[in-house]
């Protein structure tokens, strides 16, 4: 009754409290402390046809750090005062739609915040089957980074059975995958991973035939005797030395995706950095290659989503994750991660 006047004399003053991590100031080079601040704000309620998502668990990816750069790319750049862009993985806890229910998991790009309000027709908004699966796969390897590795795969690698396919960043969100669905292809799967307990877990969890611990020395040596029949795919993931000691490996007619170049993301000089499209288009006889993006299959979502989940749900597709606890842990987690910190997947977990 007391609590009621008191609402009814200053209107209702509980109410719930939104935090995000926004861009304060454009890194140069690693992320520095000032560089993302916590920021908090009340929670909107949802209009007619929204729903209000709590975040559960928040994606940490790569390409967040490029569009941290006042850089033109395929993703315009955030800016500053901007919430850091991201994919989570939610609950819809108010619904002003007919398509959505309270309880519904969801996934949606709310960026790294703990509430959102989404139209309810917005793109990558998806319900999600939480059966059988840790809902948090749908952010990793049922998620973005396997559709990635998937299509990537099926569409630009080609893989045939007695190839021999090489990936980078083996241990990864993508390389994990894209190792494991070349096996089921038939192909001799070699990773590259940076460290003897990455390097294991590829071999032992996930199958491949080998893997090379590119810290551990002479990388392109290595591959010679991993792969003695050359390379006939290589799945780029992180440029640089690497893909640099692949090139005298590649077979005629080698196909290489180029998916992502991690090692130089946290470049100074994004303009001028060579990337693979360099290292491999000016070889003398360049392997068929381009870069691409996982949403150009996206009239694909929902059926390659579908197939991961239930090879997932079947016990044919492993999987680790690195989880770091709390929203405001994200900054720290996510430097880490370009560093190599992470061990498969990282996360933010934000609530039960
Ligand atoms: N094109 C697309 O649509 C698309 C979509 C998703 C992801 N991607 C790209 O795919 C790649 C992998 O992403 P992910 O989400 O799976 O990340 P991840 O592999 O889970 O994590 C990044 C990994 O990169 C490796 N790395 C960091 N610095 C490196 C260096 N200097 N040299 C070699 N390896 C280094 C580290 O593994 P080690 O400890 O093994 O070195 C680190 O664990 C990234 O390039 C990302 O941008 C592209």
């Amino acid at each position: 009754m007391f609590r009621w006047a008191l609402n009814r004399l200053f209107g209702n003053k509980s109410v719930r409290q939104n935090r995000a991590i926004v861009l304060s100031r454009r890194p140069k080079g690693e992320l520095r402390q000032g560089d993302l601040t916590l920021k908090a704000s009340d929670v909107p309620a949802a209009n007619d046809g929204e729903i209000l998502v709590e975040s559960l668990w928040l994606s940490l990816d790569p390409y967040m750090r490029p569009q941290m750069n006042d850089m033109e790319s395929y993703q315009d750049p955030v800016s500053i005062g901007g919430t850091m862009p991201g994919e989570v993985v939610g609950r819809v806890i108010e619904s002003k739609s007919r398509n959505f229910r309270v309880g519904d998991i969801v996934t949606c790009h709310s960026g790294w915040q703990e509430y959102y309000v989404a139209s309810d027709s917005e793109d990558g908004l998806y319900k999600v089957d939480p059966e059988g699966i840790p809902i948090q796969a749908y952010l990793g390897v049922a998620g973005m980074p396997g559709r990635t590795a998937y299509c990537g795969l099926k569409y630009l690698g080609k893989p045939a059975a007695g190839e021999t396919l090489v990936v980078s960043a083996a241990s990864g969100a993508v390389g994990s995958v894209v190792g494991q669905l070349a096996k089921r292809e038939g192909c001799t799967v070699v990773g590259i991973a940076g460290g003897s307990k990455k390097c294991d877990f590829v071999v032992n969890d996930l199958g491949f035939d080998a893997c090379i611990d590119y810290k551990s020395g002479d990388l392109t040596q290595q591959l010679k005797a991993a792969c003695p029949n050359g390379i006939d795919i290589y799945f780029e993931n992180v440029g640089g030395d690497v893909s640099k000691a692949i090139v005298p490996l590649l077979n005629a007619g080698s196909r290489v995706p180029i998916c992502g170049f991690v090692s130089v993301y946290n470049t100074t000089s994004p303009e001028t950095v060579e990337t693979p499209m360099h290292i491999f288009g000016t070889m003398e006889s360049p392997p068929e290659h381009r870069f691409f993006l996982v949403a150009e299959w996206q009239d694909q979502h929902q059926e390659i989503t579908e197939t991961l989940a239930n090879l997932v749900r079947s016990g044919h597709l492993n999987y680790r994750e690195s989880v770091s606890e709390g929203l405001e842990s994200a900054p720290e987690a996510f430097k880490g991660m370009l560093a190599g910190k992470n061990f498969g997947k990282q996360l933010v977990h934000i609530r039960d």
